[in-house]
């Protein structure tokens, strides 16, 4: 290789890693794709809460609180609206049970299996179907 092509690709990986480091930095600086005011999905749910204080605590940021999807983080996260008869039809108890549980891959929805009780579980599961309309 002559001097000066090696100088060329010694210009080129400079510029390469600048380039690199640019986009790092703003990675870092860039707006969190989160909704700010979303719960923290990592928190631990006091065992004595009842289903709807759960509901408002932990869910109704994404879900509306009557379960409409009508938040905005609702429209970021493509939440489905829970309270149509289709949304019921199509949904059964062990369904729904079972997405609050484990989650849903790929989304934003978060497994509560560990953080609920049986009982909180078995509640929110029918306050969700109490906002069937
Ligand atoms: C950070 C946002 C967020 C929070 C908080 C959240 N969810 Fe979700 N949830 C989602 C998303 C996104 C989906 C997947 C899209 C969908 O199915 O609506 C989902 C799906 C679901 C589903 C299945 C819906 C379906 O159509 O199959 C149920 C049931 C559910 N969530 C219940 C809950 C409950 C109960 C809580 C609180 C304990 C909760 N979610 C908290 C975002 C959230």
């Amino acid at each position: 290789m002559s001097p000066s092509s090696d100088a060329a690709s010694r210009s080129l990986r400079l510029v390469v890693s600048l380039l690199l480091a640019a986009g790092f930095a703003q990675a870092a600086d860039s707006p969190p794709t989160e909704a700010r005011n979303d719960p923290d999905t990592r928190a631990a749910v006091d065992p004595n809460l009842t289903a709807s204080a759960v509901w408002a605590a932990r869910c109704a940021s994404c879900h509306g609180q009557s379960g409409r999807a009508d938040t905005p983080s609702a429209g970021l996260y493509k939440v489905d609206d829970l309270s149509t008869q289709e949304w019921n039809a199509n949904h059964s108890d062990a369904e729904i049970i079972g997405d609050i549980r484990l989650g849903i891959a790929k989304t934003k929805m978060r497994s509560f299996g560990a953080k609920l009780t049986e009982k909180q579980l078995a509640e929110v599961v029918k306050l969700i179907r109490s906002f069937s309309r």
